[in-house]
């Protein structure tokens, strides 16, 4: 799968929904994080990521590993709801994302 890692947090650009074909791409309230088991690893979003926040798992730096893990364990919480558009936003962060000072402000 792909994950998004720090550089998202507190910008939330949402470049990268509208690549996603499978729109598996959903909203917390810090960031934005990839449902693991709906993204088909197409790639598509990684380029567009203005501040290239969007790795593929085995790609994503040492000092953001804790990013893969929040990435899937949201969807513990979350769930596979099969759509971020009919989802909107989530009012829910990872705890490890809620406990982040103020990001790339
Ligand atoms: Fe975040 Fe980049 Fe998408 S900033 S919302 S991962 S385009
Ligand atoms: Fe979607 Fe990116 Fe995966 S575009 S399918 S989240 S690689």
């Amino acid at each position: 799968t792909y994950t998004i890692a720090e550089p998202c947090v507190d910008v939330l650009d949402k470049a990268c929904i509208e690549e996603c074909p499978v729109d598996c791409i959903y909203e917390g309230n810090r960031m934005l994080y990839i449902q693991p088991d709906e993204c088909v690893d197409c790639g598509a979003c990684e380029p567009v990521c203005p501040v290239e926040a969007i790795f593929y798992e085995d790609d994503v730096p040492d000092e953001w590993s804790e990013y893969v893990t929040a990435n899937i364990d949201f969807f513990n919480e979350v769930g596979s709801p099969g759509g971020a558009a009919k989802t909107g936003k989530i009012d829910y962060d990872h705890p490890f994302i809620k406990a982040l000072p103020p990001m790339n402000t």
